[in-house]
């Protein structure tokens, strides 16, 4: 190449021979620059990121004795009688009820929650508080994060997984569809991979929804009723949900009880439910849709109380038998169980509101709108005498009730700037 710089400049090249020199050496040098950079690009486009399998937040590190310490606290049980349960989705609205009733009767339990930001971080963050008072440690993690969850259980050998994180909320489908599939769909996965090679295999227990029942039309909705149409993608997130549960299942032989959550509500529920934001809307004077559908037929739900729902979740759990699997092996057939949990009475919209009006002493402005097509279903109505006879499932609260239950918490979560005591009498 060095002849080359030695060419004389052509006819017309007004360049003296230093100059024309560095200007070789330039073109040169971004040459070479160019090709680096490529090869640099492409080698990094093609090599595996160490979060490749997991599109959450990489999670904190892990480990260590003292780290390991506060798991098993937290997951010895009072007594040689208790569950050591693993609950997914703690800091959330049921999974804090659930890990809190588990720990007071003197199970073992262990949380774990990303703390993603789909509603205020604050609120899961004061649940996990009330948590940590009660003696639940809850691990700020990704149920994408393999080798972490492989972790907890080399440290835990889990006889009770009851798995509640999840993307929730039908409209949020239609901003974020990869979040459903993340937390719903790949999680679960990931989350049932960990449980089938442990050795023991714990038995699971997962929420799933009456979402499933989709546009159905049949009512009461009845586990054996149809469930493949799906009127959001949240509702076939779920539905994927327990067709991938049937086939660990199946194939693994792990124990796996779906449950179908019918409209939960309550104290330190979630802020993008209806109720939750009828009741904001309303104390500040501002203007509340209500929908209804299209023949002018009302939107209704079957709203069911989380201490009902506490309690079916509890009892799947004490009645679920054990997985028949260990280390990825199936060693026979094990139980496969659909739930419907709910109320059995559903409730018009309308009637929600006038009972939030009257619980308030306030006068809701309301605008009705037609149902838009977003994802909410005309009506939910759950048919219990499976859960009845299978679990002893009987809801006991009414919706009046369970609102002015609801309605305590709120205006004392919300009015007490600092009050972390009082929000513990509330739970
Ligand atoms: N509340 C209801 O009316 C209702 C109805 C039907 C079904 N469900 C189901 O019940 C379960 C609990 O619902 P909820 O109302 O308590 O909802 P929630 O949003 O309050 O709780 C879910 C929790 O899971 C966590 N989470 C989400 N993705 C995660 C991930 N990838 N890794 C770790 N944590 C993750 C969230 O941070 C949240 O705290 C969910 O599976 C939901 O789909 C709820």
């Amino acid at each position: 190449m060095l002849h080359l710089d030695r060419t004389p400049s052509t006819a017309g090249n007004k360049l003296k021979p230093d100059k024309f020199h560095n200007h070789r050496l330039r073109s040169k040098l971004t040459v070479w620059s160019f090709l680096f950079l490529t090869v640099f690009l492409v080698f990094f486009l093609i090599s595996p990121s160490p979060s490749a399998t997991f599109r959450g937040q990489s999670s904190p590190a892990f480990g260590g004795p003292q780290w390991e310490k506060q798991i098993v606290k937290s997951t010895r049980p009072r007594s040689t009688s208790g569950l050591t349960v693993l609950v997914t989705g703690a800091a959330g609205f049921v999974g804090s009820h659930v890990s809190l009733a588990l720990k007071k009767r003197g199970d073992g339990v262990l949380g774990l929650d990303n703390f993603n930001n789909y509603y205020e971080t604050s609120l899961k963050k004061a649940r996990k508080g009330l948590l940590e008072q009660a003696g639940v440690f809850v691990i700020d993690a990704d149920i994408n994060d393999k080798s972490l969850l492989d972790k907890i259980f080399n440290v835990v050998a889990f006889t009770h997984v009851i798995h509640l994180a999840a993307q929730a909320g039908v409209r949020y489908a239609m901003q974020n569809p990869n979040s459903y599939v993340d937390s719903n769909i790949a999680g679960f996965v990931n989350l049932l991979e960990t449980c089938k090679s442990s050795d023991p295999q714990p038995a699971i227990v997962w929420a799933s929804s009456s979402s499933v029942y989709g546009v159905n039309k049949k009512v009461p909705f009845s586990e054996k009723d149809r469930t493949d149409q799906p009127a959001s993608l949240y509702a076939a997130t779920k539905k994927a949900g327990e067709a991938i549960a049937h086939a660990y299942n199946h194939i693994y032989g792990l124990s796996i009880t779906g449950l179908r959550f019918f409209t939960v509500y309550g104290p330190w529920g979630r802020p993008d439910m209806a109720y939750f934001f009828f009741t904001r809307d309303i104390i500040r004077g501002k203007r509340i849709t209500v929908y209804e559908a299209p023949d002018g037929a009302s939107v209704a739900r079957d709203f069911t109380y989380i201490d009902d729902i506490v309690k079916g979740c509890l009892a799947a759990l004490d009645t679920a038998k054990k997985s028949t699997g260990s280390g990825g092996k199936k060693k026979g057939p094990a139980e496969f169980r659909i739930f419907n949990l709910g109320n059995t009475t559903p409730v018009p919209v309308s009637r929600l509101v006038s009972l939030l009006e009257k619980i308030l002493k306030v006068k809701a402005e309301t605008k009705v709108l037609p149902l838009p097509r977003n994802g909410d279903v005309q009506f939910t109505h759950a048919n219990i005498s499976l859960a009845q006879r299978e679990l002893g499932y009987m809801p006991t609260t009414d919706l009046e009730t369970g609102l002015k239950k609801f309605v305590r918490w709120y205006l004392s979560y919300y009015n007490s700037a600092s009050a972390s005591p009082s929000r513990k009498k509330n739970f």
